[in-house]
């Protein structure tokens, strides 16, 4: 080989005719709308198979760069028109090659454009809006009016420790009320609460008296579910500890409570009852909100309502937070929002407030 000379016209001519051979599918693309009517995945394919071209014509082991290495065994007056006529052959197949990149891009682009496009005239979709579940709704109303008479919302865990849901409650360790009956106990000694009452327990660790909250909140117990049982329901539990408390601030509170959600008419009654966590224990009954005490289908022709527990907080639990029942003294209340959510909705079964029927949720306001 070495200074035998070539017929570097007919190599050159066969590097073109190569790449035209594979390049002949794609040249239309060059065109202005050449790749008009090509679908997105077809598009996508062509260009991956135009780059492949590319690399097999241009790159650094291509015929094209081949043709190069010829230049020591052409004539040395032809060498600058051959190198000439190379470049040029390159340029063209580079331009080719870029064009109908360009061209396929352009399609991909249009479609993608037209995939997104926005029909502004179209009607558009309403969002689904929820409501407020009954229950919550009663909570927050009842919330309001005790933060309105100066008590504060107070929260507690779900999961309690014997501590918090009876000893220090006032309720030892053979007490009925530990019964496995009577709620829901995990494998590592620890009980879903069965009443929001273990949250007076927190409430007077963390804030010492004197003190007002009220603690709405989710309650457990094995209970078989039926129109007026779930076996887990919402309770609001109310304390107060201050200096020189008694049984008529207890009274007073809770009537005043039941006359802003029900109207100035509303009495109320105390009948006589036990709860371990306090000291004397009333259960308060009020009114019929609906006849007026009158009686009708609501309050079962009695002209009362049921409502809840109560009483003086038991010394036993002030001693057990570290309180001096000698210088303190308190009241506790506490009762059923599902209960209060299903008197005030006539709902015919409570069980109705779990089912997450929107249709059912939100008839109520
Ligand atoms: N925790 C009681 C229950 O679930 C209700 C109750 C009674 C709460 C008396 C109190 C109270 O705060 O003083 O039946």
């Amino acid at each position: 080989m070495g200074s035998e000379v070539v017929d570097y016209r007919e190599q050159i001519e066969a590097v073109r005719e190569a790449f035209e051979r594979e390049f002949e599918r794609f040249a239309r693309f060059r065109e202005e709308g050449g790749a008009g009517g090509l679908a997105l995945a077809e598009a996508e394919s062509l260009l991956r198979e135009l780059g492949d071209v590319r690399t097999r014509h241009t790159a650094k082991k291509s015929a094209l760069a081949g043709l190069m290495k010829l230049i020591g065994r052409v004539p040395a007056d032809e060498r600058a028109a051959f190198g000439q006529t190379v470049q040029r052959l390159g340029q063209e197949i580079a331009a080719g090659l870029d064009e109908a990149q360009a061209g396929l891009n352009a399609r991909l682009a249009a479609l993608k454009r037209e995939r997104e496009r926005v029909d502004v005239t179209l009607p558009g979709r309403r969002p689904r809006r929820g409501h407020a579940h009954p229950i919550n709704i009663v909570r927050q109303r009842l919330e309001d009016i005790f933060v309105s008479m100066g008590y504060a919302v107070e929260d507690g865990p779900e999961v309690e420790n014997d501590f918090y849901n009876f000893t220090a409650l006032n309720i030892p360790e053979l007490h009925p009320a530990r019964s496995p009956q009577d709620t829901f106990y995990t494998t590592g000694g620890l009980a879903l609460r069965s009443q929001t009452s273990t949250v007076q327990i927190h409430a007077m660790q963390k804030r010492r008296p004197p003190l007002r909250v009220v603690a709405p909140g989710r309650v457990f117990r094995r209970d078989t579910p039926d129109a007026t049982h779930n076996p887990m329901f919402f309770q609001l539990e109310g304390l107060l500890v201050d200096r020189g408390i008694h049984m008529g601030h207890l009274k007073g509170t809770v009537t005043e409570f039941l006359r802003r959600l029900f109207g100035s008419g509303v009495r109320t009654r105390f009948r006589p009852s036990f709860f371990p966590f306090t000291e004397p224990s009333a259960e308060f009954d009020f009114t019929c909100f609906k006849c007026g005490g009158a009686g009708c289908r609501l309050c079962k022709g009695s002209g009362w309502i049921e409502m809840g527990g109560s009483g003086m907080v038991h010394p036993s639990v002030l001693r057990a937070v570290g309180i001096d029942p000698e210088e303190f003294s308190g009241f506790a209340f506490g009762f059923g929002i599902d209960r209060m959510c299903g008197l005030m909705y006539e709902l015919d079964d409570i069980r109705l407030l779990f089912e997450n029927d929107v249709r059912f949720l939100e008839q109520f306001d």
